[in-house]
């Protein structure tokens, strides 16, 4: 907890200075894949410490947001506010470095690698076999990374899961896996988080324990959190803060959980699947 702590101490004094609460703010994202025109003018916008929930039916568009924003693809138009700056554009590990990470609809954990090990590794899709190789042939963990293996350690704490350091994780179950590729995410003292569905094919009990411990990292971090969800009635019922609901590549309503239980565009949107 310490380093995590630590940097979360930074960004409050650093915070102080700027009083920034809209810190995150999409306008008219744009996005089309041949005939599909799969984000048709995407806006939405998250304030400090909230945690928002974006929902709608298979392919209206959410992950291509996530994508897009993140810089993970490239968009036709629009603007991403981080901070008050324009990041729209740029490349993924940049838009990383500026505090905003994001997990991804499918877990990217390395299968033949344990919790501990997945926790101290850049990201899969940023590091070559070689230099995977190169990293554990020698001295598995070296002193310098003593670091790194005491903020690993600390972030499994948070989420609860340090008894699973060293179990692979091709033996993980679903949930597991959703977990640690969580933990994996908190390694880079993101501010804002952007789970692609987080509890997709979670079972119940777990999958409400995995929105508990989303909330321990808004209360203890201070995270700011948006957080993809395919179904309606749960994210409803998980106290998020605010909801918007995309419905054909557009955001067609917002709100707060019961505002979205009773309107009529949402069911209306969710019925149209
Ligand atoms: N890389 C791609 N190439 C072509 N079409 C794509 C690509 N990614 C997404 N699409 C299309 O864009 C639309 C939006 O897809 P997206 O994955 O963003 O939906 P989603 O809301 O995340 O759906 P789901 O709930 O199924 O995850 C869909 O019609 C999808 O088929
Ligand atoms: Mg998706």
């Amino acid at each position: 907890m310490r380093f995590l702590r630590q940097a979360n101490h930074y960004f409050e004094k650093f915070k102080g200075v700027i009083k920034l609460t809209n810190i995150l703010e999409i306008n008219d994202l744009t996005k089309r894949f041949g005939g599909i025109q799969a984000l048709d003018g995407v806006s939405l916008n998250l304030n400090e410490k909230e945690i928002v929930g974006l929902i709608g039916p298979n392919g209206c568009g959410k992950s291509t947001t996530f994508n897009v924003m993140s810089g993970v693809m490239e968009g036709d138009g629009g603007s991403v506010m981080l901070y008050g700056e324009e990041v729209y554009g740029l490349p993924s590990d940049q838009i990383n470095r500026l505090g905003m990470s994001r997990t991804y609809q499918d877990t990217r954990l390395w299968r033949d690698l344990t919790v501990i090990e997945n926790l101290m590794l850049p990201p899969k899709n940023q590091l070559g076999v070689k230099v995977l190789n190169s990293l554990f042939t020698r001295n598995r963990i070296k002193k310098e990374e003593k670091e790194i293996l005491e903020k690993a350690y600390d972030t499994l704490d948070l989420l609860e899961i340090t008894h699973m350091a060293n179990h692979y994780c091709s033996e993980l179950s679903g949930g597991q896996s959703k977990l640690v590729d969580l933990g994996r995410v908190l390694m880079s003292d993101p501010k804002i988080l952007l789970l692609d569905e987080p509890v997709a094919g979670v079972a119940g009990p777990l999958a409400e324990k995995i929105f508990e411990r989303i909330g321990t990292l808004r209360d203890e971090l201070g995270l700011s959190v948006l957080i993809i969800e395919h179904n309606m009635d749960f994210i409803l019922q998980q106290g998020v803060d605010r909801v918007f609901v995309m419905s054909n590549g557009r955001v067609v309503v917002e709100g707060t959980p019961s505002e979205i239980q009773q309107s009529k565009t949402v069911i209306e949107a969710y019925l149209g699947e």
